[in-house]
């Protein structure tokens, strides 16, 4: 007996001794402590066993052998292995593994003694996995640059239908899975000679979800790869929108801040952002003081503008943040923003040839990027020096933060992978220095993914691409450019939420639309030419594609301030709008954070996280009106509710109203506006305090115990209710009468539920919701003509005739016709008579230059001054070419909102 139990004692010793666990609440990792490799995990009951994991290091091209285990060291949440390596040169390899508590992931980092400064060519790490089958696998690369890739997901077919994801946390690793998909390998190439650390590679565990973003994006594969980046932000996530504004959107550029007159220009826009609650405006003005465009070194000529003008002085050493006094001209907006309460943020580009006596041979390079040399940034002491100097500017200074841009890696002679490190190492340092910096990102930051992005405190480059309409398509047919770049916009905004797991922190708003930036000849005009452009019926469509798709970040293009007419014409109630809907993020900070995507159609949930409450963002960006079907489960974040009840659908946008009860798992179909975000609210209600009517618009109210007065009723003229129209009482009591705008009305009363008897009719000539003209005959009420009237008695800019002629999303009084067409061609001859007399047919481009005719928006007609009488026919004669079947969308009256009337 004695000898028994003494082996088994034995034994359980032994296992001690040679093996160590990470756990926390999710996890539980065991270590061979003879090998120093992971030999199995648990994640949520199921134990995988793993075999052959380890990493291997290339050294001057050529792998070495590091695997002679010296020791390890170990505390609650990490270990780390160190290893020999076999060549003469006496380095170390060690591994480090890390689990904390909330991670579903674990974290390996790999460190190199390097004691030679030897050339590391790459790293690489693998492990196998044994007793799970993997019958599913994705590698899914990185849509914006498709040499990268982001991860690898790897799934079972266990009941529990667990999944594991990988990804080193840079943009440069590859992976491959083989042996029947049970081995994960992966590599990145490195080329530094210092003695060197990892980025971590991430383990992840997952349960699958019942639903899919794409064949390859699992819904819960999204939400874990996102969740691991948010434990590595050097600062906080913000509990707050960041409200901005990119002057550069506005053509800063030209504007001469040594003038008065320019002055008093950036002025008004600066009083734009403090009277629309915007924090901070990104600063590149130019200053014939200061700077000027024949000194810019950069391949675009953009440098007289960067660091608040003083670019080119900084790069020559000519101004040094403490040595130097802040310029005159400088000093007077800062100190104006400061009053308004705004920041201003500068524009930077990190590679160009930065010069600092007796220190930058370490850094510049031959390059014709930077007309004679850049700075390197693959290069230590570069990243020293830039850090510094970004920290000492924002200091003396006072700015909001640092837009970025132009930081490509031109130096040839290091890897990508060492000058992403060296940017890497800039963003997070000065982060750590000065955390209150907010960080814009513009063009070439989407190439980087997830991991680059958490080192902004702020957002990567909006549209994934440049911002001019020069550059980006009419993915929809419209009249109003706010329209195309918002449809844009959110397309870039599904691509990176769900293809490049970024957070909704990382994600950025593209609200209105920049200017055209080049003319006719392609030049750049750099005068101050005070156009006007702001996009006035386009905007709201723009700015809820951005509340929905970018809500942390609300990020302003023009803003209607530069022209004086602009500024002092927009009505009092346009910007309260505007403000109160960038106010309404911060009150939906979690709504926002869990945002998605959820349908073909790209409309968005914004829900919390108990899937009861939150909202819908639907988009039809078409001209005809649409039907959209919905069905209410958890594709849209939606979750079961866990007591009885019903959802209350509410439309908050365009008009505020319940609509309807709505139960788990049911599908709705809502009529959508042509070219029109509709926003809805979910809300799961346990008690009700006061009466509530659903199905139109108005406010229900006891007049006495037993007396509901119905008030303030509206409906689309033309329209009859269709369905029910109730009222849902606090509690049961029996009700006697009911009126409606004054009228009694008849009802029935089951229990809570008050019903009205009678359907609604709302007198008047009906307009599809997308004032389309069904047939050859235009005919308008009254009330349009009216609206349109109003609208120009409201916002009564004195329109020049070209200036109409050139951008049909100006003058929102004009009554317009607009000829949809699928790809239309600005080369057809498209002609149209009125009431057999000849009217002209206008083009339409979203940009006034016409230098790329892929901006050619369609054809149109102003009948502003043609059809002036109500509830008369005017007949419309059009010759067009034949066109593919499907082409022509239809004939739509623009600048036309929902005609409201009582009943
Ligand atoms: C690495 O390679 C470079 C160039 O190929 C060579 O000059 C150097 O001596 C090599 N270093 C070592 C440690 O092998
Ligand atoms: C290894 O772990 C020990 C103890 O946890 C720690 O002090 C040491 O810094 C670690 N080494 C590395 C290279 O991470
Ligand atoms: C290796 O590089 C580091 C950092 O540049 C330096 O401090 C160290 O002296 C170098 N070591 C050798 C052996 O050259
Ligand atoms: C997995 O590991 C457990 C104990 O750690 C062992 O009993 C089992 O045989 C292993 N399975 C495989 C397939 O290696
Ligand atoms: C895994 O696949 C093998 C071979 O196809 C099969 O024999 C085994 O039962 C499978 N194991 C599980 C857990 O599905
Ligand atoms: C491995 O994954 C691929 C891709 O998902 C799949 O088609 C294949 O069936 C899997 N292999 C096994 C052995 O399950
Ligand atoms: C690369 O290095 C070589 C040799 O040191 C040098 O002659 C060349 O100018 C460098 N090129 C760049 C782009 O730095
Ligand atoms: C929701 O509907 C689906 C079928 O569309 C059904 O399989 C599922 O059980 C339903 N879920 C609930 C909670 O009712």
């Amino acid at each position: 007996m004695f000898s028994i139990n003494f082996v088994v004692l034995f034994t359980i010793f032994i296992l001690q001794i040679n093996s160590y666990e990470l756990s926390n609440e999710f996890l539980n990792v065991q270590f061979n402590l003879s090998d120093g490799q992971i030999v199995s995990w648990n994640y949520k009951l199921q134990s995988t066993n793993v075999t052959n994991e380890k990493s291997t290091i290339a050294v001057n091209g050529t792998t070495i052998d590091c695997s002679k285990l010296l020791n390890y060291q170990q505390d609650v949440q990490s270990i780390n292995f160190t290893y020999s390596c076999s060549d003469q040169f006496d380095d170390q390899l060690i591994t480090i593994y890390t689990l904390r508590p909330q991670w579903e992931f674990l974290n390996k980092q790999i460190y190199f003694t390097n004691k030679y400064n030897r050339t590391i060519t790459s790293l690489q790490t693998t492990f196998s996995i044994l007793n799970w089958n993997i019958t599913s696998v994705s590698i899914i690369e990185n849509q914006q640059d498709s040499s990268k890739q982001h991860t690898t997901f790897l799934r079972t077919n266990l009941n529990s239908a667990l999944g594991i994801f990988t990804t080193w946390q840079n943009p440069f690793g590859s992976y491959a899975v083989t042996s029947n998909n049970q081995t994960v390998t992966s590599s990145y190439n490195i080329g530094m000679n210092v003695p060197y650390l990892s980025e971590g590679f991430l383990i992840g565990f997952y349960q699958l979800s019942l639903y899919w973003h794409t064949n390859e994006i699992n819904y819960n594969e999204r939400i874990a790869y996102e969740k691991a980046t948010s434990f590595f932000y050097p600062v906080a996530q913000r509990q707050q929108s960041i409200k901005h504004a990119v002057g550069w959107d506005s053509n800063d550029y030209q504007i001469d801040i040594s003038t008065p007159h320019g002055v008093d220009e950036y002025k008004r826009l600066i009083d734009r952002c403090a009277q629309l609650g915007i924090n901070s405006i990104t600063f590149a003005p130019s200053n014939a003081n200061v700077s000027s465009r024949d000194r810019s070194t950069d391949d675009w000529n953009w440098e007289s503008v960067l660091f608040l003008t003083l670019g080119q002085q900084i790069r020559l050493e000519q101004w040094k943040p403490y040595r130097d006094p802040i310029p005159a001209t400088i000093e007077q907006l800062l100190d104006y923003a400061a009053l308004k309460n705004v920041k201003l943020v500068p524009y930077v580009y990190p590679p160009l040839g930065y010069r600092a006596a007796g220190k930058d041979q370490a850094w510049l390079f031959p390059s014709p990027h930077c007309r004679t040399v850049c700075a390197s940034l693959a290069s230590i002491e570069f990243q020293q020096y830039f850090l510094q100097l970004l920290i000492d500017f924002a200091q003396v200074t006072d700015i909001g933060g640092y837009a970025w841009d132009y930081n490509f890696f031109y130096d040839s002679n290091h890897t990508a992978y060492s000058q992403w490190r060296g940017w890497q190492w800039i963003r997070t340092e000065l982060l750590l220095a000065l955390p209150h910096l907010i960080m814009d990102h513009r063009y070439s930051s989407q190439f980087d993914g997830p991991w680059s992005w958490i080192t902004l405190n702020g957002y990567t480059s909006p549209l994934l691409s440049d911002e001019n309409p020069e550059t980006y398509p009419i993915l929809y047919p419209s009249l109003h450019s706010d329209k195309i770049s918002a449809d844009f916009m959110r397309q870039g905004n599904v691509e990176l939420r769900i293809k490049h797991f970024a957070a909704m922190d990382a994600i950025p708003g593209f609200i209105g639309h920049q200017s055209e930036r080049f003319a006719a000849d392609g030049s750049v005009p750099w005068v101050d030419n005070n156009l006007r452009d702001f996009d006035y019926m386009g905007f709201s469509y723009s700015l809820l594609s951005n509340i929905a798709t970018s809500g942390l970040n609300l990020i302003h293009t023009l803003l209607p301030a530069r022209d004086v007419e602009e500024f002092y014409l927009l009505p009092a109630d346009f910007i309260q709008f505007w403000s109160s809907w960038l106010k309404w993020t911060d009150e939906h900070i979690e709504e926002i954070r869990n945002a998605i995507p959820f349908n073909t159609e790209q409309d968005w949930s914004l829900m919390r996280c108990n899937g009861h409450d939150g909202f819908l963002f639907l988009f039809n960006p078409n001209y005809k009106q649409v039907t959209r079907t919905i069905q209410l489960d958890g594709k849209l974040n939606l979750r079961y509710p866990d007591q009885q009840g019903y959802w209350l659908l509410k439309e908050i946008y365009p008009q505020e109203r319940y609509l309807q009860l709505v139960e788990y798992n049911q599908t709705i179909s809502l009529l959508l506006d042509g070219q029109s975000v509709t926003v809805y609210e979910l809300i799961f209600p346990s008690t009700f305090d006061q009466a509530i009517l659903v199905g139109i618009s108005g406010q229900v109210y006891f007049a006495n115990e037993y007396t509901l007065m119905i008030d303030g009723v509206y409906g689309e003229a033309g329209t009859e209710t269709e369905q029910s129209v109730f009222i849902i009482l606090p509690s049961i009591k029996s009700i006697t009468n009911v009126y409606l705008n004054g009228i009694e009305k008849r009802f029935e009363q089951d229990r809570q539920f008050i019903l009205l008897t009678d359907s609604l009719i709302f007198p008047g000539l009906y307009l599809p919701r997308s004032a389309e003209v069904l047939n050859s005959s235009i005919l308008v009420s009254d009330l349009l003509l009216e609206q349109l009237a109003r609208r120009q008695a409201q916002y009564p800019l004195p329109w020049q005739e070209k200036e109409l002629n050139d951008a049909s999303w100006l003058g929102p009084h004009r009554l317009l016709l607009f000829i949809c067409i699928l790809n239309p061609n600005d080369q057809w001859n498209i002609t149209a008579e009125i009431n057999h007399t000849p009217i002209q047919v206008h083009k339409g481009y979203n940009t006034r230059d016409h230098i790329d005719r892929d901006r050619f928006m369609g054809y149109y007609l102003d009948l502003t001054r043609v059809v002036t009488q109500a509830n008369v026919g005017y007949e419309l004669t059009l010759n067009m070419p034949t066109l593919n079947p499907g082409q022509f969308q239809g004939l739509f009256l623009e600048n036309i909102e929902r005609i409201l009337v009582r009943p």
